[in-house]
């Protein structure tokens, strides 16, 4: 048996999401840009997931483009935003993803921007009295700041960040990519300009993901090809990926209430059983707090050992997939670099346990208790 408690990285596709895909992989083959029969059924399903997507965020249907994921909407609405807007400034912080960080930096090295990063505090959460001294420094500003840390969980208050960024009049962008399907975005209210999801973050396929662009706000395209997308992603549709991502998102929202609960159970109980079994445990970030943190992620913080390196592994031998990633401190090019920027000097152990509605509580009990042996062993 092995117990799967890595699903910020990725989630089981759900069989009823496959089912959906299914007749768009053998029947329903024609490519939507074509006028006749074959075409216009499979352009028809696309306009409908789209519908059924634009529905459940409340925005307009013309105000979701997909993409081929998060990384490729984080790329698209960064890039494309400062180019169409001519931005000389960023604000954004160093625990971003990659797809955020590596795009931002690229604009650094090549003039097109100056970035400026936001403090954040012990526990890894934004400062937005310092958010709004740099809005007030720096005029013509992309803001970019993630909704949920894929690491740590920490979720930031979108709509106080939101209505920060229309005072001063920024462009919003954020990587939604860990709370689309699992928590309800109103699209309407939130500020913001621009949003990235991912597909396989909540049971859908993988290599499909959206963005939400406000339609007041308009960004010109990324990539350069046919007419797909209204414009804005040139390229024959991931038409099947498309449908299951619809399909994913609206099974989401049914049974959220439901996962939600069962799913902050589980993590409760890791906490409580950790607490009671290993001295000196603590969680990154803000991932114990419960109303600040996604109820899908714990970041578990083990005491110094030098043993720690191994802990994922050991965990692997053991049949328990999760994953990690150290605050490096030894400067070694691997490790985290969301934990690194929180805890330079740490070499204390991490293992991010990361939950779906597929998991049950006899295996939180027993990745607990194999991670309690672990430790025994290599302390
Ligand atoms: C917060 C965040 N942003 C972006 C991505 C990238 O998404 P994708 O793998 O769909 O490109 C991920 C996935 O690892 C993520 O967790």
């Amino acid at each position: 048996m092995r117990i799967y408690l890595d699903n910020a990285a990725t989630t089981p596709l759900d069989p009823e999401v496959f089912e959906a895909m299914k007749p768009f992989m053998l029947e329903d083959f024609g490519n939507p840009s074509s006028t006749h029969a074959h075409g216009r059924k499979v352009r028809a399903a696309i306009e409908s997931a789209r519908k059924k997507v634009a529905e459940l965020l409340n925005c307009t249907p013309g105000e979701i483009i997909f993409t081929s994921g998060g990384t490729e909407a984080d790329n698209t609405i960064i890039r494309s935003a400062v180019e169409t807007y001519g931005l000389k400034h960023a604000i954004s912080s160093p625990i971003e993803h990659h797809a955020v960080t590596h795009s931002l930096d690229l604009l650094v090295k090549q003039n097109l921007i100056q970035l400026h990063h936001v403090n954040l505090d012990e526990k890894g959460h934004v400062d937005l009295k310092h958010l709004e001294e740099l809005l007030k420094e720096f005029p013509k500003v992309l803001v970019s700041l993630m909704h949920a840390n894929n690491e740590i969980g920490n979720l930031l208050d979108m709509e106080a960040v939101g209505n920060l960024c229309h005072t001063y009049q920024a462009y919003l962008h954020s990587d939604m990519v860990q709370t689309v399907g699992h928590y309800r975005h109103d699209m309407k209210k939130l500020k913001v300009h621009g949003m990235a999801a991912a597909a396989h973050k909540f049971h859908g396929p993988k290599g499909v993901g959206f963005m939400y662009l406000n339609k007041d706000k308009k960004i010109h395209s990324f990539m350069q090809g046919g007419a797909q997308e209204r414009n804005m992603r040139g390229g024959t549709e991931n038409v099947y990926g498309i449908i299951g991502l619809a399909k994913a998102l609206e099974i989401c929202y049914r049974e959220m209430n439901e996962h939600k609960a069962s799913i902050e159970g589980l993590k409760s109980r890791m906490i409580e059983k950790l607490k009671e079994a290993v001295p000196g445990v603590t969680f990154h970030g803000d991932s114990e707090n419960l109303d600040r943190s996604l109820y899908t992620v714990l970041n578990v913080s083990l005491p110094e050992s030098e043993e720690n390196e191994m802990l994922l592994f050991n965990l692997d031998l053991q049949g328990i997939s999760a994953s990690g990633g150290s605050a490096c401190a030894s400067g070694a090019s691997t490790g985290s670099h969301v934990l690194g920027a929180l805890y330079p000097k740490s070499k204390r152990g991490a293992v991010r346990f990361s939950f779906s509605k597929y998991n049950k509580p006899e295996e939180i009990d027993f990745v607990t208790s194999k991670l309690l042996e672990i430790y025994k062993v290599t302390v």
